[in-house]
């Protein structure tokens, strides 16, 4: 009987409150001033009726600058019941002021208890109110999990508002929801600090963290660090090497601000200009224990970045995407979260500075792009950890993360050449065939890989005796050969071997190296390649680097390998969990589970299974940044040389020691676009070297995608191609003369170049610079460029314009603002073209390839491996700029040492070209080596516009083996017989 009278009491109200509003319409209500009225219809074409719709008052203004349909506010808004009304105002002493300036709604009660300042989401479907102040663009997703609905939206305390642009969501935040200052920011050595309470907002996903410290630090001049923590318990963090200077940088290119309206929010902005870089009063900060999310409103006119997914442009979507990430086995496909986690993104603002963002977090998160320009971050623990980079370059930003998170490793010299791999050889002698028709057709072969079937039952440290009988003195014929060895190890340990015969498990067994259960005393078994059960290694535990240190030195003296390569380092487990599952906890069933695949533990451990550092809740997503530090001190120490360690897994700050292949690609046409996203990508999170399985992994090619896929991959950092088990051959001898022929063609030009191309490394390694770079990086004033990702750059100055469709025998090529040369004929592009889009003739044994004008290159002579190209003439290619000049450098040392650099084991000499005079300069000689290398290949003088050339000198002696082309008006200098540890000068005059 009482339920019944009050939804008649209720339906009763509702009927006054219109007859009420329908009153007013024809009156307007004298107690609002013109000047207090709030606008309840921003958009154009208001009407009485329309303002009706809504629940507003419409009454004409004194003038046009007022709204004409506006809140009644002096009546209070009374859909709203008294007991649904969420208290915004916690805070003693509101008035109606202070309670509008946080967005709410002031209605005072004679009921106790009854807050009089509380949320206004005075919405509800059917011609309600929406807040008008909130865009569709700028909506802070409050209900991001499934299932959202009026009910438990308004129950969020948020707003219910449907709309008719897909992808916006209909239960958003109130910019007012949040925290609030809690005194003033304290000034700190660092920078500042600022306490914060919660405002007293219903609980989204429980748990949630009342007093929150921000700790802001002036890091650098350009790096700047937000960390808000649980200001009473202690939560995981992230183990960072990023260092936190003790006392704030005092010149820096940023300033901070921080608001209390309509909630706590900081603003960053570059001084310079004054934008804003960063600014969560877009709202959303919230922090509980198992969800943690921010906004911010973003500067940006083109956003990259984020990872490891494939995505479809560089450039990204800001329409509502959602990626998840979180490390998993996954192939590549649609937005799914792969192998890697980077939570990392660079923006050009409006005046092409730009920035860029780190959200330090492994926990499984997920991040929306919003059209606003906007974003909302959310992660299900750690803390939030933002670093914010102030370039204003791109290659700053990149510079900037990489001088945070680690620079980028110095490849070995023989990694820069080509790689043969696949899975499923299946015995020596199908990988000696393989490698033989490479020979065969004088293909370059710098590295061979062992998949897991050179193992015996794919146990790692072991090889098949059967099957692969002979492979540690085939191994050892290769490399004197000139082709090196890299092996494959998985990180699960069979358990199954019999007593005393595989020590990797018994001593791993000894030493106490395994994953956990939740008692941290049972090992965890999983399922992987080996036939029975496996453990996995916590590689976040000292005692585990010894062990595997151990395992892989002694290994070396199996099978005499290169380089390591480590996979399935999600960590892979084909048991969901473990062979028990998961138990059913928050920890493995969070309330909000990211935009992720499936859930938590598939194909994986359970989130409640501990390592030394923590839960996998929290660790789960470092297992491979954590098992790259052992494995590179283990290649290091095995081969007393740089060598090379390959991971799948990757997080922010491996790419220090590590490098990375794109994962298990298909052979697919798209994938051979997707591939230069990928890289470009990565280069961003700092792993220079990158590549995808060329051909393709997963699925078969044909011999017209493998030959274009070898062309492309020939210019990818890192060249291999890979295959998987039962898939036809796909190595490049493999379908005749033809697909060999551009193969090694292009590879030659590949080897040509390298000695450009270590140099970009060492300039990686050394300063953060991408090598894979992005059009946008050189050119970001030119907005054409912003969504250019199917030509890439090698460095500054070399542009690679593949054919990415089956079928095309051209290509569209954008030319930026600079004099641009075929690196076939050294003639200059047409200047019809600068700055201009054409269409490039590209037959199916030909990738247009240009050297940009300002620059100059050093070159090889190539060979069959850079074992004997190192040795090879040396040339050089200068591009003429605009006014007849350009520079370079090159880097050269034994290709091999480790830390050549910081040891001064290095050559290093700088190029520069002015009208009539070529000039190289030894700008530091420590690698006596390089006098047995001489410039007597090309020297190719680009964009010379003269009738002919009278004479050429070499260091003022006259020369007579040169050649002009008053065609292509290239100048070709050989034989100059210099020596690379010699200073020179070469000039030369037109007639
Ligand atoms: C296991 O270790 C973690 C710390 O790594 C600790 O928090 C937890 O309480 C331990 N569990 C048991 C059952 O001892
Ligand atoms: C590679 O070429 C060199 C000469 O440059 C030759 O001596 C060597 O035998 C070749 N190696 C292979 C594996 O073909």
């Amino acid at each position: 009987m009482f339920g019944l009278s009050l939804i008649i009491l209720a339906g009763l109200c509702n009927v006054l409150v219109n007859a009420n509003n329908v009153k007013r319409q024809s009156s307007c209500p004298v107690n609002v001033a013109d000047s207090e009225r709030r606008d309840c219809f921003k958009w154009v074409n208001a009407s009485p009726s329309k303002c009706e719709e809504r629940g507003c008052v419409w009454c004409e203004a004194s003038s046009t600058n007022y709204p004409f349909c506006f809140y009644n506010d002096k009546t209070c808004p009374s859909s709203i019941a008294d007991n649904a009304k969420v208290d915004c105002h916690p805070e003693p002493n509101g008035n109606k002021a202070s309670c509008n300036a946080k967005g709410c709604v002031w209605c005072e009660s004679a009921t106790q208890g009854v807050p009089w300042c509380f949320i206004d989401q005075e919405v509800s479907q059917g011609g309600a109110r929406c807040p008008v102040d909130i865009k569709e663009s700028e909506r802070i997703d409050c209900h991001p999990d499934a299932g959202a609905n009026e009910a438990n939206c308004i129950a969020r305390g948020c707003y219910w508002c449907q709309s008719s642009t897909p992808n916006v969501p209909w239960c958003f935040a109130p910019k007012s929801l949040g925290y609030t200052m809690n005194g003033a920011p304290i000034s700190t050595a660092k920078g500042y600090r600022v306490n914060l309470k919660r405002r007293q907002y219903p609980s989204w996903f429980g748990l949630e963290i009342d007093d929150v410290n921000l700790d802001v630090e002036f890091q650098t001049e350009s790096r700047l660090r937000l960390k808000f923590t649980d200001a009473t318990a202690s939560r995981f963090e992230v183990p960072s090497n990023i260092p936190s200077p003790p006392s704030a940088a005092p010149n820096t290119l940023y300033d901070v601000q921080f608001n209390d309206t309509p909630a706590f929010n900081v603003k960053v902005t570059r001084k310079s200009t004054g934008v804003t870089i960063f600014d969560s009063s877009i709202g959303g900060l919230k922090l509980s224990d198992q969800f943690m999310s921010i906004g911010t409103y973003l500067p940006c006119q083109s956003l990259y970045g984020f990872g490891e997914h494939e995505h479809p442009s560089f450039k990204h979507d800001m329409n509502w995407k959602t990626y998840g990430m979180y490390a998993r086995d996954q192939a590549p496909a649609g937005s799914n979260n792969l192998y890697g986690v980077h939570p990392f993104y660079t923006c050009v603002e409006s005046d092409y500075n730009a920035n860029a963002v780190l959200f330090l977090n492994a926990n499984a998160q997920d991040v929306t792009l919003m059209p606003d320009p906007a974003l909302y971050y959310k992660t299900i623990g750690g803390i939030l950890d933002i670093y914010i980079f102030l370039g204003p370059t791109l290659e700053n930003t990149v510079q900037q993360y990489t001088e945070a998170v680690g620079r980028p490793v110095m490849p070995p010299y023989w990694s820069l050449g080509f790689q043969l791999s696949r899975w499923g050889y299946n015995s020596i002698a199908n990988m000696q065939t393989v490698i033989n028709r490479m020979r065969q057709y004088n293909i370059p072969h710098d590295v061979q890989y062992g998949d897991i079937d050179y193992m015996d039952r794919r146990l790692d440290f072991t090889y098949d005796r059967v099957n692969y009988a002979g492979l540690p003195q085939y191994v050892t014929q290769l490399k004197q050969e000139g082709t090196k060895f890299i092996i494959i190890l998985d990180p699960g340990i069979s358990t199954g071997e019999p007593a005393g015969t595989y020590q990797p498990y018994e001593l791993g067994n000894t030493m106490g190296v395994w994953i956990k259960d939740t008692d941290n005393t049972t090992d965890i078994l999983g399922e992987v390649w080996p036939d029975d059960p496996v453990v996995f290694p916590d590689f976040t535990k000292q005692v585990t680097e010894d062990w595997w240190i151990q395992l892989c030195v002694d290994f070396k003296n199996v099978i005499d390998y290169d380089g390591l390569w480590i996979d399935m380092n999600e960590v892979a487990n084909f048991q969901h969990g473990s062979f028990n599952g998961c138990p059913d906890s928050p920890m493995n069933n969070p309330p909000y589970l990211p935009r992720v695949s499936d859930n938590l533990y598939q194909k994986t451990l359970c989130p409640s299974h501990n390592s030394y550092l923590g839960s996998q809740y929290n660790v789960h997503s470092l297992y491979g940044w954590s098992q790259v530090p052992p494995t590179h001190k283990a290649a290091i120490t095995a081969t007393g040389q740089r060598s090379l360690v390959l991971t799948r897994s990757s997080f922010p700050g491996a790419g220090s020691q590590a490098v990375h292949w794109l994962g298990d690609n298909h052979s697919l046409w798209t994938n051979l676009h997707y591939s230069i996203i990928g890289m470009m990508e990565f280069n961003l999170f700092g792993f220079p070297y990158v590549g995808a399985d060329i051909c393709g992994f997963n699925g078969d090619t044909t011999a017209s995608m493998c030959q274009r896929w070898m062309q492309l991959g020939a210019f990818y950092t890192f060249s291999r191609n890979h295959n998987a088990r039962d898939r036809m051959d796909q190595d490049p001898g493999y379908f005749g003369a033809e697909v060999a022929r551009v193969s090694r063609e292009s590879l030659e030009i590949r080897y040509t170049l390298l000695p450009y191309l270590y140099t970009l490394f060492h300039r990686a390694n050394l300063l953060g610079s991408t090598v894979i770079r992005p059009l946008v990086h050189e050119y970001t004033s030119d907005s054409n460029t912003h969504n250019i990702d199917r030509q890439f750059l090698w460095g500054p100055a070399f542009m690679i314009t593949p054919v990415l469709d089956e079928g095309a025998t051209s290509v569209t090529a954008y030319f930026p603002d600079s004099r641009w040369y075929d690196y076939y004929t050294g003639a200059e592009v047409s200047s019809e073209h600068r700055k201009g889009y054409t269409t490039l003739n590209a037959p199916m044994d030909y990738i247009p390839l240009h050297i940009r004008g300002g620059y100059i290159l050093p070159t090889q002579e190539p060979a069959n491996s850079t074992t004997f190209s190192r040795n090879n003439d040396l040339g050089l290619i200068v591009a003429l700029d605009d006014f007849e000049e350009a520079t370079g450098d090159f880097f050269w040392d034994d290709g091999d040492a480790i830390d050549t650099y910081s040891n001064l084991e290095y050559i290093e000499v700088s190029y520069s070209a002015i009208p009539g005079i070529l000039t190289g300069v030894v700008v530091f000689n420590g690698y006596p080596s390089a006098g047995l290398l001489v410039y007597n290949n090309t020297i190719r003088i680009l964009g010379l516009n003269y009738v002919d050339i009278l004479d050429v000198r070499v260091n003022n002696q006259p020369h007579s083996l040169f050649s002009f082309n008053p065609t292509t008006k290239v100048l070709e200098i050989s034989m100059a017989n210099l020596f690379l540890n010699d200073d020179f000068q070469i000039t030369w005059t037109p007639i």
